[in-house]
């Protein structure tokens, strides 16, 4: 299946750079996926020249101390994602995938290594430039929800546009009761989280993700809560908004049926990336 602009993958070892040049190069290596467990690997989704991918992470590794000393959480971590693409980010649990969406969408920072988002590198802005970039151009569907417990499922959804500002009220108002109506929730609107389902909350927050048209949706096991056919329909509403705003999707998930609908795969293992298909 070609990947959305007709992007292709390329995966190579970080290990040699003349062969990293030489397979990237090369289009019927670039599309295999067969690659040996172990050894870090670069995914790039394949571009022109003169355009910037909307996410180029370099080396990025994030370390905590611990009881034990040293826990690595993700090591040397590389990754091209061009934009309008889809990309799944799979792997057991506890292998690095939150850490890693949360370290693109600059919610949290790196030991070492970098992150381009949009053309900005996160690490040289401060924490008031990070959010308006978010703000501005990053939706984000937390593994957790995230809702605010004192406002409505209507409220909730509107919050990103209202913070942003210079939309009129009315309009943050239709916009967020439609998205709300998408998601099967129109009739939750005056609902507050807590007199909600965890898949009607996870829908809110995918309403809540989608509100401001991002240019990038970054959404942590969106389907996680959610029975089959409600999965299906949240699926169809991001790929929809991925082909008609040309949005670029960066989704953590167990779900094969959404992860097969994506451009690529992303395999996490013990905080590296072992493999990414090309699908
Ligand atoms: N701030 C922290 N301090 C210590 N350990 C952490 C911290 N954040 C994450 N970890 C550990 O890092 C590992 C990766 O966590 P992460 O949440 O990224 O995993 P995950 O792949 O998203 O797992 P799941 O599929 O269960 O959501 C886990 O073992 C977790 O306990
Ligand atoms: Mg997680």
């Amino acid at each position: 299946m070609a990947g959305a602009a007709g992007a292709a993958i390329a995966v190579w070892a970080n290990a040699s750079a003349a062969c990293a040049g030489a397979v990237a190069a090369h289009p019927a290596i670039a599309s295999s996926a067969s690659v040996a467990r172990g050894v870090q690997f670069t995914l790039s989704l394949s571009m022109p020249n003169n355009i910037e991918p909307v996410i180029e992470v370099r080396g990025l590794s994030k370390r905590v101390k611990d009881a034990t000393g040293e826990l690595i959480i993700l090591d040397q971590i590389d990754l091209s994602i061009e934009k309008g693409s889809s990309v799944a980010i799979v792997g057991a649990s506890g292998s690095g995938k939150s850490t890693l969406l949360g370290l693109l969408a600059g919610l949290d920072s790196a030991s070492s290594g970098s992150v381009r988002l949009l053309g900005r590198d996160l690490g040289a802005l401060n924490e008031d430039e990070r959010a308006a970039l978010r703000s501005g151009s990053v939706g984000f569907v937390f593994q957790s929800f995230q809702l605010m417990p004192h406002l409505t499922a209507l409220e909730n959804v509107m919050l990103p546009l209202e913070l942003r500002g210079g939309v009129p009220h009315k309009d943050i108002t239709s916009r967020a009761r439609d998205l709300l109506e998408q998601v099967g929730l129109g009739q939750r609107t005056a609902h507050y989280p807590k007199l909600l389902s965890g898949g009607e909350q996870q829908r809110v927050a995918l309403a809540r993700a989608f509100v401001t048209h991002p240019a990038i949706l970054f959404a942590d096991e969106p389907t996680g809560s959610l029975d089959a056919a409600t999965g299906y329909a949240i699926i169809d509403l991001m790929f929809e908004m991925n082909r008609r705003n040309g949005a670029t999707l960066i989704l953590v998930t167990h779900d094969t049926e959404l992860a097969e609908r994506c451009d690529a795969t992303v395999t996490i293992e013990a905080g590296r990336i072992v493999n990414s298909l090309s699908v």
